[in-house]
């Protein structure tokens, strides 16, 4: 493969995003960027610095991040400022904040930047709300990946049962629901199919039938370019 590819997988919570996109980075050799975990990584120093509920301090913190990604064995390391914050940004707190900071317009133009500038250098499957829409709006393949919202709310469950969070798979879907709104309801950059994205449901799937339909589908695309 001698051109630099980008793959933008786009949906909402759950949809098995993450998982997809992590498998096809490996198979392919390319690059995997989460896009969400710089969102969350933007929340959690707000958390920790008491100032969630304060936008101009969390535009500060966005810009002063200097964030950074390294992917190690499939796990998103996330950095800021040189200091590891992986452990801390897929808990709770952050999830039931993240949404709020993610709509704030001037947080969203820096975790931008930074995810153009990765994608410059090419071979990427990036994933996240509006990188088939915003991010790389260019994309070489575009996916939205979606699945019901009774499957999604079971998969996040079986992920805070593993990590002994305490929480009820009531309260894991009342989450989801109140994020899918957020991120679907926002003014900027809200999470929508592009119309040139292939919309593929996988409720009821494995993440082994995900990659390799996924997989396959993308591969029929390099091909014809
Ligand atoms: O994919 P995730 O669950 O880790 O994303 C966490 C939150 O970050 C999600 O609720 C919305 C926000 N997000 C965003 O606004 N834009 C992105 N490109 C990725 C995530």
């Amino acid at each position: 493969m001698s051109k630099k590819i980008i793959i933008a997988i786009d949906g909402p919570a759950g949809s098995g995003k993450s998982t997809a996109a992590k498998n096809l980075a490996k198979k392919l050799g390319f690059t995997y960027l989460d896009t969400g975990a710089m969102y969350r990584a933007i929340t959690f120093l707000a958390l920790r610095s008491g100032v969630s509920d304060n936008r101009d301090k969390i535009i500060e913190i966005a810009r002063n991040s200097n964030l950074t990604l390294k992917t190690d064995n499939g796990l998103t390391r996330v950095f800021s400022n040189d200091e590891e914050l992986t452990d801390f940004i897929r808990t709770p707190e952050v999830n039931s904040k993240v949404s709020e900071v993610s709509v704030i317009p001037e947080v969203r133009t820096e975790m931008v930047k930074i995810q153009k500038r990765i994608g410059e250098k090419g071979n990427v499957v990036a994933e996240g709300r509006d990188v088939t829409t915003v991010v790389y709006p260019n994309a070489d393949i575009k996916i939205f990946l979606t699945a019901t919202i009774d499957e999604r709310a079971k998969r996040r469950f079986k992920e805070f049962q593993a990590q002994n969070q305490s929480i009820t798979l009531e309260e894991v879907k009342a989450n989801l629901e109140k994020r899918d709104k957020i991120d679907s309801s926002r003014e900027v950059s809200p999470l929508r199919q592009a119309p040139d994205a292939f919309v593929f449901d996988n409720t009821g799937l494995t993440p082994e039938e995900d990659l390799e339909f996924l997989y396959n589908k993308i591969i029929e695309v390099i091909k014809k370019s």
